[in-house]
């Protein structure tokens, strides 16, 4: 399958940043708890490959999944990178001992990580990164200035291309706004979690790339009576309604479903493409209650 093919087309953040709307979440790539090394690692290597196999130009991932892992595992794949390949970075979080996700925000900590990204990535220049702030699955309130003035520094140096947000509001968007362009932002939403409407459609309006992460409900996966009754009306499954849904929803969102197999990945970019009859809108609307 070609880019053109992938359903949803392409979406273009900036002038050198086009990527397929149908991406990649490599977060699912390392081991139990987003920690330590994968049990099987040809497998985590055969999906990425089947990746740009299928077309897809977008890969989302972190230095700190794994940590380190889940970037060395994508160098050790795809390096050297096809020309169209662009691959969406995050930092603001570093790994304890324990598998936790402390912040890391201080300027310092931020350059480390981007050095951190370029080197496990085998990059000299990330295509984008974004600033992780907020709670496990939202915003928390709050200025964001100093640690995304950082970025901009560093996107100053060269280091960096574009920068996006993650886990932010509406306000800290226009703030991260008045210091640096932002041409993506991730935040948890999916069929169920609706909660970002209003900002998906003001984003789409500025040509901001929204994506969500949790697509497929992340940690707990989707479940609804009523996305279940559409999926059996239509012959496919809950997932494949749930990424179809959102392709449909606006076209800033772009896709980055997450998976440790090449089975889903295929089974996820397929789902995508399924068109999505008017008539059972209505139905999906009350999964988000
Ligand atoms: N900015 C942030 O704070 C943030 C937070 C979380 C995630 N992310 C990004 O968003 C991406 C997507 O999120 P996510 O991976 O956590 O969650 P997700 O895409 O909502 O769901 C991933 C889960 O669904 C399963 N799955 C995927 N395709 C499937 C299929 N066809 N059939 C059955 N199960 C399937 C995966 O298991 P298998 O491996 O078995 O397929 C995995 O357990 C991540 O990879 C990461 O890049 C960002």
């Amino acid at each position: 399958m070609t880019s053109t093919a992938l359903p949803g087309g392409t979406f273009t953040m900036a002038d050198d940043l086009t990527v397929t709307r149908v991406g990649y979440g490599a977060m699912q790539l390392a081991g139990p708890g987003v920690f330590g090394p994968p049990a099987d690692r040809d497998a985590a290597v055969a999906v990425l490959r089947e990746v740009v196999e299928l077309g897809i130009t977008h890969i989302d991932t972190s230095d700190y999944y794994g940590p380190h892992v889940t970037n060395q595992i994508i160098k050790e794949a795809l390096h050297p990178y096809p020309d169209d390949l662009r691959i969406v970075t995050k930092v603001g979080s570093v790994r304890d001992a324990q598998g936790g996700w402390p912040r890391a925000l201080a300027p310092e900590q931020l350059r480390q990580a981007v050095h951190d990204n370029l080197t496990n990535l085998g990059l000299d220049a990330l295509d984008v990164v974004n600033l992780r702030v907020g709670g496990l699955d939202r915003p928390e309130p709050g200025s964001i200035a100093e640690p995304f003035s950082a970025l901009a520094q560093l996107q100053r140096e060269g280091l960096v291309k574009h920068l996006g947000l993650s886990t932010v509001n509406a306000e800290q968007i226009a703030e991260a706004q008045s210091i640096a362009p932002v041409v993506c932002v991730q935040n948890f939403y999916n069929i169920a979690h609706r909660e970002d409407d209003a900002l998906v459609d003001s984003l789409a309006a500025q040509g901001i790339a929204y994506v969500p992460y949790f697509p497929l409900g992340g940690f707990s996966p989707l479940q609804s009576e009523e996305l279940d009754a559409v999926a059996t009306r239509l012959d496919t499954t809950p997932l494949a309604v749930a990424l179809a849904w959102l392709l449909r929803r606006s076209p800033n969102i772009l896709l980055i479903p997450g998976t440790s197999s090449v089975a889903h990945l295929r089974e996820n970019v397929a789902g995508a493409g399924l068109t999505i009859p008017e008539e059972e809108l209505a139905a999906l609307d009350r999964i988000a209650g």
